[in-house]
């Protein structure tokens, strides 16, 4: 039962964890609220799985407090433990086994019977398209069917707060797109997901909120747009109808918008990034930029408003980017082949002029 039925999925307050002289977590404060997905995005070292660890019980905090459907994890840690599942950034199902053979086991594990069991395991490799491979052995499977087993095994039993450590890092984009659309399914479910990811894109995908946590502490807090807003307003691209005219539209956008203008290679394209420090939205800012190019004469064939990547709001907020292996906010890192939006986190409204 929870003692606070209205209490968020997760609630901590000052929660620290030390190995040594390294302070892991370093006060992390996070409010998560009920039936969404929550993301914690950093970089290695930042932090991520500590708090995971934490929060599902693994470890147990130095300092600080952390309450899971308002169950605190070192006092209450079976209460919490009935409540969440966790699949880890390094997966713990057996390779030696088949996918069916796994999933038996561990719903065997949960006290399924067997008839139980195997219907279950049936239908989770049917929704996470493993039938084909159900009857390999998982040190058989690719890395992003690996990940999509891993997240069965941990769904057999439909928690009600999920922590999902970094479950795409290393995929390819086709099988990014599949375990985002599990992410996804999963919530449609009710289930709380807490996602840690060190891709920008990722949060930005599929997160209400985020958390960016550097070095062991929250450096902000808010809904994605919250984050893009305190980072800047935006950016308008631009199109051009004679690549000649382009170098009057850099003067005029850079006089009139107060923006810092790139030059892209294609040439009869440029970018504007739009002054955050205005009262006018990056609507009006964009508005106002296509009246004044249209009185000066240059022909605009399109144009589009773009939102700050999650990258940008990084770098803005800690001076420094990233720091990952993958660095980039992965624009590029979407294939396109499989029906989905394919979108990077440099939303585009294309608007043709
Ligand atoms: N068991 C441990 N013993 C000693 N140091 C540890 C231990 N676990 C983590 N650390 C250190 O704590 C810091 C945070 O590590 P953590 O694994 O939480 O980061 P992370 O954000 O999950 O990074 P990654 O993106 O690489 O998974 C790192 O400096 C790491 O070296
Ligand atoms: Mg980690």
């Amino acid at each position: 039962m929870t003692p606070h039925p209205s209490a968020p999925a997760i609630e901590t307050t000052g929660l620290v964890k030390a190995f040594g002289e390294t302070r892991a977590v370093d006060g992390v404060d996070l409010t998560v609220p009920t039936g969404t997905v929550y993301g914690v995005l950093g970089p290695n070292g930042a932090g991520k799985t500590t708090t995971v660890k934490m929060l599902a019980t693994l470890l147990r905090p130095d300092g600080g407090e952390a309450r899971v459907f308002g169950h605190d994890v070192v006092h209450d840690a079976d209460a919490v433990r009935s409540r969440v599942s966790l699949t880890g950034q390094y997966a713990s199902v057996d390779e030696d086994l088949t996918g069916t053979e796994n999933l038996i086991l561990l719903g065997r594990l949960l006290g399924h019977r067997k008839p139980a069991a195997r219907d279950r395991a049936a239908q989770l490799l049917e929704a996470f398209g493993l039938t084909e491979a159900a009857n390999k052995q998982v040190k058989h499977y690719s890395g992003g069917m690996r990940r999509r087993i891993d997240i069965a095994a941990s769904i057999l039993n439909t928690p009600d707060l999920l922590f999902l450590d970094e479950p795409t890092t290393g995929l390819d984009p086709r099988s990014r797109n599949q375990v985002w659309d599990i992410v996804r399914a999963v919530v449609a479910q009710g289930t709380t997901v807490l996602l840690t990811t060190q891709y920008l894109d990722e949060a930005d995908q599929l997160a209400s909120r985020i958390a960016v946590i550097d070095k062991g502490r929250v450096i902000a807090e808010g809904t994605k747009g919250e984050l893009k807003a305190s980072v800047g307003a935006g950016s308008v691209h631009v199109r051009l109808r004679d690549p000649e005219r382009r170098p009057d539209a850099e003067r005029l956008l850079r006089d009139l918008l107060l923006a810092e203008v790139t030059l892209e290679p294609d040439p009869v394209a440029l970018t504007a990034r739009l002054n955050a420090a205005t009262s006018d939205s990056a609507a009006d800012q964009a508005a106002r930029a296509l009246t004044e190019l249209s009185r000066a004469g240059v022909t605009v064939d399109n144009f589009s408003l773009g939102q700050p990547s999650l990258d940008e709001v990084f770098l803005a907020l800690t001076g420094h980017d990233t720091g990952s292996a993958d660095g980039t906010d992965g624009t590029d890192g979407t294939d396109g082949t499989d029906g989905t939006d394919g979108t990077g986190s440099d939303t585009k409204d294309e608007v043709a002029a």
